[in-house]
């Protein structure tokens, strides 16, 4: 068994660097390797960052190649065309399948045995395509799906009733998108259900909460240009989980067999992980109305699936 732990990032930008800086300030990791198209930008930020650690680093920092990726646990890959203002995510698609081509390729040749941590968006069509043009088992394929939605559910809701987001048992289901849904008819603060708050039993209201999470991400980029932190933190998680073998339950974007009447795509589920990647996709128990959601939103993603090129 190997014994050091090691963490390839595919793409530079706001959001790698971003999850590189949190990564390396949270987590114990031996190895970490940048790869970006302009390489000196990512030799900056690496000489940038290795100034937030102490010495001896513990992490061996630097820039490379895929071919980091032969002895790697985690490819996460973050490069691609991000969102402009009023553009969405699923108006990306073909600009990023073919850029998606040209890292999945050469790190499937490196030998890489590890999990592919996916982030760049569409998320749910982008984390098929990788599982796709990898032939990897479906479990060593994991997207960040709607671990960012349900961040920002749980901060509007705890923000609401004066409450911390831990005890918060709500979630983000389905596309990472426009057509996610929050599973309403099920969640629950401390156990008790979330429509015995106050204003929580007002179908308005949840409407509002939907939408504004649904917002959110617009919001973000229509005021700063882009969305980084959010996700930074969300993909930090995926993969301490995976690093930490700590069989953690996320709201990720998982690999469908089955559940809910879904399969052969990804998307925003809840799922244990640890090592071996997704080691369970968990099938919530979602009320007739929420299901007919859930696939409204994967025929969405289907949709755009049979026409990505
Ligand atoms: C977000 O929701 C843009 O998908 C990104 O922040």
């Amino acid at each position: 068994m190997k014994n050091n732990r090691k963490v390839v990032l595919v793409g530079d930008g706001a959001v790698g660097s971003s999850f590189a800086f949190t990564l390396l300030q949270t987590t114990t990791v031996d190895e970490m390797v940048v790869v970006d198209l302009n390489e000196e930008h990512a030799q900056g930020d690496v000489i940038d960052l290795q100034d937030t650690l102490p010495s001896p680093a513990p992490t061996d920092f630097r820039t490379g190649t895929y071919a980091d990726a032969t002895d790697a646990d985690i490819v996460v890959i973050t490069a691609g065309v991000p969102r402009k203002p009023g553009e969405t995510r699923l108006d990306l698609v073909n600009k990023n399948v073919k850029i998606l081509e040209s890292i999945v390729n050469p790190v499937v040749e490196s030998g890489f045995k590890g999990t592919f941590v996916v982030s760049s968006n569409p998320v749910d069509i982008l984390t098929t395509i990788t599982q796709r043009l990898s032939g990897f088992p479906k479990n060593r394929v994991i997207g960040t799906g709607t671990s960012l939605d349900t961040a920002r559910l749980r901060v509007i809701i705890a923000k609401e009733l004066g409450m911390s987001t831990k005890g918060i048992n709500a979630m983000v289901m389905g596309e990472h998108g426009d057509s996610s849904f929050v599973n309403f008819d099920e969640a629950t603060i401390n156990g008790k259900p979330l429509r015995e708050f106050p204003n929580m039993d007002n179908a308005g209201h949840l409407n509002e909460i939907e939408k504004e999470v649904k917002g959110r991400g617009g919001e973000i980029i229509s005021k700063k240009g882009a969305t980084f932190y959010g996700v930074a933190v969300n993909l930090t998680k995926i993969c301490q989980a995976i690093l930490n073998d700590a069989d953690v339950v996320l709201p990720i974007s998982a690999p469908m067999n089955g559940q809910y009447g879904l399969s052969d795509i990804y998307i925003g589920s809840p799922a244990v992980i640890n090592a071996s990647g997704v080691q369970e996709v968990i099938e919530y128990p979602l009320s007739d109305r929420e299901l007919e959601k859930m696939h409204t939103s994967a025929d969405k993603l289907n949709e755009v699936l049979v026409n990505a090129k």
